[in-house]
């Protein structure tokens, strides 16, 4: 599956997408997430720590670009804040280097998931999974969710959750 949009009435519903992908993430899996302040990454991301079973409290790392949570079975979950980074985006890019975003990007174990992905854009691995938060006009907790997936192991995660989807979607009301 290479793209799926959803719509996630509220936060509840955005950190459950993220859980469901948790759960099937493997190691090595990069998700780049992009959406304007407020739009619900970190939310997302709570629940995909959830899913791969962190029991840490996943909290924004927007003031120390990159958290590292153990998720048990060889696995760990990176969760990256680009948006601290320097402005123009070469700075952004050896500002990336110096925290070793390259070395997580290399880690088989690791799930890495990076707020503010475009300003590292030269960085990242094809096979991605990148998702975009939107608000929905008129309701104000209301979100669109576009995934799309840059490669097979990210395919198959958004299989995953198109699967999820397709099985709990309530069937459509008959008048
Ligand atoms: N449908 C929704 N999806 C995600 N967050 C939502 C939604 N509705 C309301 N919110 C709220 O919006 C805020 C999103 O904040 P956060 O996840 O930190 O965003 P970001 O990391 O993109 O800046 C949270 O307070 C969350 O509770
Ligand atoms: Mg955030």
């Amino acid at each position: 599956m290479q793209s799926l949009t959803i719509e996630t009435p509220t936060a509840v519903d955005t950190r459950l997408a993220g859980e469901v992908l948790g759960r099937n993430a493997r190691g090595g899996q990069v998700l780049a997430l992009h959406g304007d302040l407020g739009a619900g990454k970190t939310t997302f991301v709570q629940g995909l720590a959830a899913g791969m079973g962190v029991q840490a409290r996943v909290t924004s790392p927007t003031f120390v670009l990159v958290n590292d949570y153990d998720a048990g079975r060889n696995l760990h979950l990176v969760h990256v804040d680009t948006y601290r980074l320097s402005d123009s985006s070469g700075d952004a890019l050896d500002d990336a280097a110096t925290f070793g975003l390259d070395d997580f990007l290399d880690d088989p174990d690791a799930v890495v998931a990076i707020e503010w992905a475009e300003r590292v854009a030269p960085l990242l691995p094809a096979d991605r999974l990148d998702v975009t938060l939107s608000g929905v006009e008129g309701a104000p907790d209301g979100r669109v969710i576009r995934f799309r997936a840059g490669g097979p192991q990210s395919e198959a995660l958004l299989a995953a959750l198109a699967e999820y989807v397709a099985a709990t979607k309530k069937p459509a009301p008959t008048q």
